[in-house]
């Protein structure tokens, strides 16, 4: 399934907008750093990489608490880099080493279908950091 707004403005405004939306819902003061023009990636890759921020953002509002939370997208060098961090709470360490929760494990499992990587680490001093 591809959301819409992916569909037709591509991964770069749909990640602004799933973002603006998350942090209107939520209070949080965002920041933004997204490429100033789209991106055109494989369809499959920027599905992943969306649903992946979903995730993170929605793990975000249930969880942490935070006040601010970050998102960024870098393209270069044949990579892309994902970073979606917030300021809250932290996750737990306990969190991080249970296999089985189905979000954490979505996000890992279809970031290796794609040949890349999904690392999730409690921040310092607080919040919890997401790299892809
Ligand atoms: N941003 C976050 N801040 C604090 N705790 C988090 C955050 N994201 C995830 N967690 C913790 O990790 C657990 C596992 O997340 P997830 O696999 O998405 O499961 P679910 O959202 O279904 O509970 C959550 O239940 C929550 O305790
Ligand atoms: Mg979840």
């Amino acid at each position: 399934m591809r959301p819409t707004v992916l569909a037709n403005f591509g991964l770069v405004t749909a990640l602004r907008t799933l973002a603006d939306e998350a942090a209107q819902r939520n209070n949080w003061t965002l920041e933004m750093r997204l490429p100033a023009d789209d991106i055109q990636l494989d369809k499959q890759t920027e599905i992943a990489l969306f649903r992946v921020a979903q995730e993170s953002l929605t793990n975000a509002a249930k969880y942490a608490r935070a006040s601010k939370v970050s998102i960024a997208l870098a393209v270069g060098d044949g990579q892309v880099v994902l970073y979606i961090s917030d300021n809250g709470v932290g996750i737990m360490p306990a969190d991080l080493t249970r296999t089985h929760t189905q979000g954490l494990l979505g996000m890992r499992q279809r970031m290796a279908a794609h040949g890349g990587r999904f690392d999730i680490r409690r921040g310092v001093p607080n919040g919890t950091d997401i790299h892809v």
